[in-house]
């Protein structure tokens, strides 16, 4: 055999005799100091920390326990006793379920150290007949003081603002927590496309599954749902239902919030749902393309606003902003959405 093939062997044979060691010391390690060893390996898994223990917070833990997304999940709330007693009822139904993802419950915002992820969904909801931008004022100043805080003890995490109008919030996020732009992923979109694709199966009774649907710009009266980006089993959606019908479909999709808040009293699994959608896209780094409101530097022809766009959304957050070619109709109601949120901003 030859002295090359004789030198990598010896040094394949060290590389190997190198990693048994380490293997077994790790092993020892483990049998010994099961605590300190579950520690570690915990610090290597992703943290989920939610901001908000009420009722889409406590649905966003729920959804992202049952999909497994996290070995452990934080509510945090300034409400004493909330957080921590939706922690146990959530842990008390994925013990019956045999699901190993622990919950807890804190006020303390230190407790978020370390976290991947931190979902923001603190602050006043809608009551019935308000608009979200209603609640601009109430909310600014709440979204503010917990970003300071993730910026204080969550440094290195994604933030996902979910708190009302949705849309000013992001803008928000970004200029307090001085992070890059790609680790703040609004859901507000999301929530819109769930609710076009229902109208789209009530419309023609075809499977969801079959159905990709497109909502992008404000989280609001100006949303945009696009028909002309959605499909049926890939077949164009103007090719299944009328012009008209589609008309009334995006104008539905626009108010059923306000619907279920008057109905109900406030949205709450659909939003839940939307959250851990877009934590596992991250979590997982899916690579999914899914609208998300997010800090423009010029895409869309557009800088210093934050708006809904669609997105690729992996570990890195929004990894990349895709530019879709709107025609005039479409271009109106974006930049409809673009100038109040605008707008708001600059009453802040
Ligand atoms: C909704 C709220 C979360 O659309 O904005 O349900």
């Amino acid at each position: 055999m030859n002295q090359i093939a004789k030198m990598h062997i010896n040094s394949d044979t060290a590389v190997y005799g190198s990693l048994v060691f380490t293997c077994e010391k790790l092993i020892r390690h483990a049998i010994l100091h099961p605590n300190r060893f579950k520690y570690l390996v915990q610090r290597c898994q992703n943290v989920i920390t939610i901001i908000g223990s009420g009722k889409v917070g406590g649905d966003a833990a729920l959804f992202s326990a049952l999909r497994k997304l996290d070995r452990e999940i934080l509510l945090l709330d300034v409400v004493k006793g909330l957080p921590q007693g939706e922690a146990m009822d959530l842990n008390h139904m994925l013990s019956e379920q045999g699901i190993d993802v622990d919950i807890r419950g804190s006020n303390d915002y230190a407790d978020m150290k370390g976290s991947d992820v931190v979902v923001v969904v603190a602050g006043s909801g809608r009551k019935p007949g308000m608009t979200r931008m209603d609640l601009l004022k109430i909310n600014a100043g709440i979204v503010k003081d917990v970003v300071e805080n993730i910026r204080k003890f969550a440094g290195g995490s994604t933030i996902v603002p979910v708190t009302n109008p949705l849309d000013p919030m992001v803008h928000i996020t970004y200029k307090t927590s001085g992070f890059d732009r790609n680790r703040v992923v609004g859901m507000g979109n999301m929530l819109d496309l769930s609710r076009f694709v229902q109208f789209i199966h009530e419309a023609t009774g075809y499977s969801r599954d079959s159905i990709r649907a497109l909502v992008i710009g404000e989280h609001g009266e100006n949303m945009l749902p696009l028909p002309r980006f959605s499909t049926v089993a890939g077949v164009p959606l103007s090719a299944v239902l009328s012009k008209q019908r589609l008309d009334q479909l995006v104008q539905e999709t626009r108010q059923v919030a306000a619907k279920v808040i008057e109905l109900k009293g406030a949205t709450v699994h659909a939003p839940g749902n939307a959250i851990s959608s877009i934590l596992e896209a991250i979590l997982k780094d899916k690579k999914r393309v899914i609208p998300v409101a997010t800090p423009l530097d010029g895409e869309y022809g557009q800088s210093n606003v934050s708006i809904g766009v669609p997105a690729v959304i992996g570990r890195g957050g929004v990894e990349k902003i895709i530019e879709l070619d709107l025609d005039q109709h479409e271009k109106e109601w974006f930049h409809r959405g673009i100038d109040s949120v605008k707008s708001a901003l600059a009453g802040l």
